[in-house]
């Protein structure tokens, strides 16, 4: 096992052991490519969600959130291109029956025998053509015996209503951004902003994939953020909207503690680049297994929202309030693939030092931002203190953790390891003074200070 698979197969374990992801339906032997978030979990997430929401809403006055909804008319993936385009290349091996993306197993095969090269989004007969001519083993059973590759669909189908015909047919949604373009007339006509602004939404998209493994990287259910910035195109260049936005992606991602030199940018090539999209980059994050897509930045141009006015027939085009013309705004889209930055903040945060293991998360992120500890559990009046400190933190919507069980030094390592900031501890002293020990997770060291003055600390 490679050091990266290693650290991988370490952060799933902590996940597990620790509460924060757990393997999806597993008391029924488990569900391909489905995780659930534990207790710790739900809350790493939740303060990323937050924490993009304040940065790329909150703090700004031209974005406006919406929150839609999964199931849409089946119109909507028509005239977005999905029923058509959003596809990719399966193939089977004959053998063993493993099935698997037919791009996937060529890039991999290239990557392990040292012979780079992207092949995402070529053709059917191209990537037979590799396969045979590398004759790529099947990587379960090792035979060379694959079926032709073909396309299939990424969009969940699922039925409204009691029956399964052709008339009930809807799908789980492939992607957020839908929601936002079939209800571009709404916001403008509630809001009347003005271009260029942007619409917002944080949910969950959903997509048959095939292709196992990687933890929550890759899952058929993941959480997503989003927004579609809209832009007259006469007056603004695509290209200013493209990189004002850009910068500020990597600045986000770099406030949480990812250091730049584990970012890369990396245009789609014409092949690879999705059917909506004049102009594609992904930002790509070094995983244990290699640069891989962490968000990705498209030029939407038209597309979107000149399709649903041909297939709905209802009027999408903004009027420039000076001069009363008419225009179908063009779109930047910046994608944030919230599952992954979870996974990517818990191996850039992971660290094995001496005598203990350590998450070293950004204080915005960590489930808990302290843990109150009474120093005795069998003393009565320092453990009603520790309740008071605990209590008054919780009181103020601190997270906060609380623990008495074993010595001092084990609850620091218990709380380490879940990337708690800062340990309180309530001791004899504190009954005398009103003072606690606080410790930093990342330096060890402790202080005292006064009860009064932990808020202040904490933020
Ligand atoms: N609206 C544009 C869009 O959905 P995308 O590149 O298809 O773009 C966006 O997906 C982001 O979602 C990606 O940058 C990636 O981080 C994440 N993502 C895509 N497929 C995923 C999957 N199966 N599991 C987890 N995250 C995924």
């Amino acid at each position: 096992m490679s050091g990266r698979d290693d650290l991988q197969q370490k952060i799933v374990s902590l996940c597990k052991r620790r509460g924060f992801v757990f393997p999806g339906s597993e008391i029924y032997g488990g569900l391909a490519n489905t995780y659930d978030y534990g207790p710790l979990g739900v809350l790493m997430l939740r303060n990323i969600i937050n924490d993009w929401w304040s940065f790329f809403i909150t703090k700004r006055k031209d974005i406006y959130a919406l929150d839609t909804s999964v199931l849409m008319a089946p119109q909507v993936w028509e005239a977005s291109g999905h029923t058509k385009s959003f596809t990719d290349a399966l193939i089977d091996c004959k053998e063993c029956k493993n099935r698997t993306r037919a791009d996937h197993l060529i890039e991999r095969y290239l990557e392990e025998n040292n012979l780079l090269k992207d092949v995402e989004g070529e053709g059917m007969d191209v990537l037979e053509e590799l396969i045979n001519k590398h004759k790529i083993p099947c990587p379960v059973c090792s035979k060379f015996n694959w079926t032709k590759p073909r396309r299939f669909n990424l969009l969940f189908e699922t039925h409204m209503g009691i029956l399964e015909d052709n008339k009930s047919l809807a799908y789980l949604r492939g992607e957020i951004a839908q929601g936002m373009f079939i209800n571009f007339k709404n916001v403008l006509e509630t809001m009347r902003p003005k271009l260029p602004f942007g619409i917002a939404q944080s949910g969950k998209a959903f997509r048959n994939e095939i292709t196992l493994g990687n933890f929550i990287f890759r899952t058929v259910e993941f959480n997503l953020a989003e927004f579609e910035y809209f832009f007259n195109p006469n007056k603004e260049s695509w290209e200013e909207v493209f990189n004002y936005w850009k910068d500020l992606m990597l600045e986000w991602i770099t406030s949480l503690g990812i250091p730049g030199d584990m970012l890369k940018w990396r245009i789609h090539t014409d092949k690879e680049r999705a059917h909506y999209s004049a102009r594609t980059e992904d930002l790509d994050y070094s995983f244990g297994f290699g640069f891989k897509e962490l968000f990705g930045l498209a030029y939407r141009t038209d597309y979107d929202l000149k399709n649903h006015m041909e297939k709905s027939g209802i009027d999408l085009r903004y009027t420039d309030p000076e001069t009363g013309d008419k225009v179908i705004p063009h779109v930047i889209e910046p994608t944030f693939g919230i599952s992954r930055v979870f996974l990517a903040l818990l191996n850039n945060g992971y660290y094995e030092e001496k005598e203990r293991l350590v998450l070293k998360l950004d204080k915005r992120i960590s489930p808990y931002k302290a843990a109150v500890f009474p120093l005795v559990k069998n003393k009565e009046d320092i453990v009603s203190k520790a309740q008071e400190v605990f209590n008054e933190l919780i009181s103020k919507g601190i997270s906060v953790d609380w623990d008495d069980r074993g010595n001092i030094g084990k609850r620091y390592f218990s709380q380490d390891e879940i990337g708690t900031p800062f340990c309180i501890t309530v001791d004899y002293q504190t009954l005398e003074d009103s003072t606690v020990t606080i410790r930093d997770r990342d330096t060890m060291k402790q202080e005292r200070i006064l009860i009064s003055d932990i808020s202040n600390r904490l933020n």
